[in-house]
């Protein structure tokens, strides 16, 4: 196995209390395999790949719990010095907005021989036809006259293909691409698309893409896990996961991007509510306030990770991985084509007793219970 994250719980540290923003994540990555990171604003898709490569924000962020075994070796328990050198070499990282990856005030050129020679003994002469090369792969015209130029002097779809260049230029086996083409206008986004999956292919480069759109990953993906408030909610191959979504998120999710063969009365439904505010320790499942098939236990207790057939053996990765879902009461097919619960006077769940909340305290139900309630994901 290429990546193996194990429990992985990361907090924040700050004035205003405690972030629970990744609550014991659990994945895996084969050597060459695509896998897409999905989910809304805020519910730790950045946090959880930053904690990969140890690049938390300091002081506040800490890794709490849990292992990254990358080819068998604990990242969390890598000196920093081990640490700087595998970024970039072994494992590279795109980010949503090049303008703050690339150095404003050097040219791509200083930036690209900085970045080879950093990792490789190579001459200057040689990094230099190096990135020239690189440049050209990532289809920049003119690429040994565009090497003088500074950031600026690129277009944002131009600067985005220096930053896959630069990514690419040590050959990592792990891509992680952070939001790469949301910055991006429609039709340059699917042409960076396009040419981060035909590189990263014809290099056999493994790649985690973060995206809070569900279009993207369709395309670019093998498998896809779905994240919540902190947790992975569900996960599974992409075919399946758009074929038979089994989490009521994920339902949610799919109902709210518009469909290439929707019909005309298909209207897109948006997900009601808001996300928890992770500054509350979390109980009961994440998304209860804004289920429609919540039962009285999400509201107390919180569902693992696991098969939608208990005692299925599971694989976690590949072509052939398990469907896992974390629910008590996942829709059926119907109600998920539906995108509402079909069961003839079934409603949601209310709240726990407000009399009994309200005699404890205001928010108390919500912290007394443990964070770590269903971190297994
Ligand atoms: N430096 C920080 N200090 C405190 N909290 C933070 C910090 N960075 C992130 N968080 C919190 O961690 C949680 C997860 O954030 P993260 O950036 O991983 O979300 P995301 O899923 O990547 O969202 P987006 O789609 O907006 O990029 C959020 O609640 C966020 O407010
Ligand atoms: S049915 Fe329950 S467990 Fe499943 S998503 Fe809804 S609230 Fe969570
Ligand atoms: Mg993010």
């Amino acid at each position: 196995m290429l990546l193996s994250v194990r429990d992985l719980i990361v907090r924040f540290r700050t004035h205003d209390g405690t972030v629970y923003a990744v609550n014991g994540v659990s994945f895996d990555l084969e050597e060459g395999e695509t896998l897409g990171l999905v989910g809304e604003s805020g519910c730790g898709k950045s946090v959880t790949n930053l904690a990969v490569m140890r690049l938390l924000p300091q002081p506040a962020g800490h890794i709490e719990n849990g292992q990254v075994l990358f080819n068998t070796e604990d990242l969390t328990k890598l000196p920093e010095a081990s640490m700087r050198e595998l970024r970039g070499r072994d494992i590279a990282m795109i980010f949503q907005d090049p303008m703050t990856s690339l150095n404003p005030v050097l040219t791509i050129e200083e930036q690209m021989v900085e970045t080879i020679q950093a990792h490789r003994r190579v001459s200057s002469v040689d990094a230099r036809a190096r990135a020239i090369e690189l440049l050209g792969m990532v289809g920049i015209a003119e690429p040994a006259g565009r090497l003088r130029n500074y950031p600026h002097q690129f277009s944002g779809g131009m600067r985005q293909r220096v930053m896959i260049a630069m990514a690419l230029a040590l050959e990592p086996q792990l891509l992680i691409a952070d939001e790469p083409t949301t910055a991006l206008d429609v039709t340059i986004q699917a042409q960076v698309l396009e040419l981060l999956q035909r590189l990263t292919k014809e290099r056999g480069t493994a790649v985690i893409l973060i995206t809070h759109d569900l279009g993207v990953v369709a395309g670019m993906t093998g498998r896809i896990n779905v994240m919540y408030a902190g947790f992975i909610v569900e996960a599974a191959t992409t075919p399946e996961l758009f074929a038979k979504p089994r989490h009521p998120y994920t339902v949610g999710l799919l109902h709210s991007i518009p469909r290439v063969d929707a019909g005309p009365e298909e209207a897109l439904i948006p997900i009601e509510g808001v996300p928890p505010d992770l500054r509350v320790a979390p109980v009961g499942c994440p998304f209860a306030p804004r289920c429609a098939w919540r039962m009285a236990r999400c509201w107390t207790e919180n569902p693992s990770l696991g098969p939608l057939e208990p005692g299925t053996t599971v694989r976690t990765s590949g072509p052939e991985a398990t469907h896992r879902v974390a629910c008590w009461n996942p829709p059926t097919a119907d109600e998920a084509a539906a995108g509402a619960p079909q069961r003839p006077g079934f409603a949601p769940a209310e709240p726990p007793e407000a009399a009994g909340r309200a005699a404890a305290g205001p928010g108390a139900n919500r912290l007394a219970a443990s964070p770590e309630s269903g971190r297994d994901r």
